[in-house]
C-alpha cells in the first residue's frame, strides 16, 4: 500500500468529507471511498460487493478528483455503460492519496433500498 509521508517522514491521512450527511475524518492512504466511508459510518450501496459491476456505489466528486487513482477500464465501461461516465466514479474503485470531498447518492425508498451489498 502506498504511503504518503509529510516532512519529517509522518503519514499523512487523507481527509475524506461524504455530503449531503457531512462526516469528515482521515482514513488511510489508498484506501477506497467504499471502505472509507464505511470507515466513518456510512454504508454507500454495494450490490456487487465492489467488482465495478453495478454502480450502486457511485458517487460525485466535488472536490478532490486529483486525488483519486486514475479510472481504469472496468469501472470507466460501467459507468460509461450507465450513462454517467463523466459525471460519477465508482466508490468501490477510487482509492485516494489526497483529500476528497464526495457526495452520495440518496437512493428513494424502493426497488434500491434492498441493495445491500451484503
Ligand atoms: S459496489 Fe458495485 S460497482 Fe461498486
Amino acid at each position: 500500500m502506498i504511503r504518503e509521508r509529510g516532512a519529517g517522514g509522518a503519514a499523512i491521512m487523507p481527509k475524506i468529507t461524504i455530503l449531503p450527511d457531512t462526516v469528515s475524518g482521515e482514513i488511510e492512504s489508498g484506501t477506497n471511498l467504499l471502505k472509507g466511508a464505511e470507515i466513518l459510518g456510512i454504508e454507500l450501496l454495494h450490490s456487487c460487493g465492489g467488482l465495478a459491476a453495478c454502480t450502486t456505489c457511485r458517487i460525485i466528486v466535488k472536490e478532490g478528483h486529483e486525488n483519486l487513482s486514475p479510472i481504469k477500464l472496468a469501472e470507466e465501461e460501467v459507468l460509461a455503460e450507465t450513462g454517467i461516465l463523466h459525471s460519477h466514479r465508482l466508490a468501490c474503485q477510487a482509492r485516494v492519496f489526497g483529500d476528497v470531498i464526495f457526495e452520495r447518492p440518496v437512493w428513494p425508498p424502493g426497488p434500491h433500498s434492498g441493495l445491500t451489498g451484503d
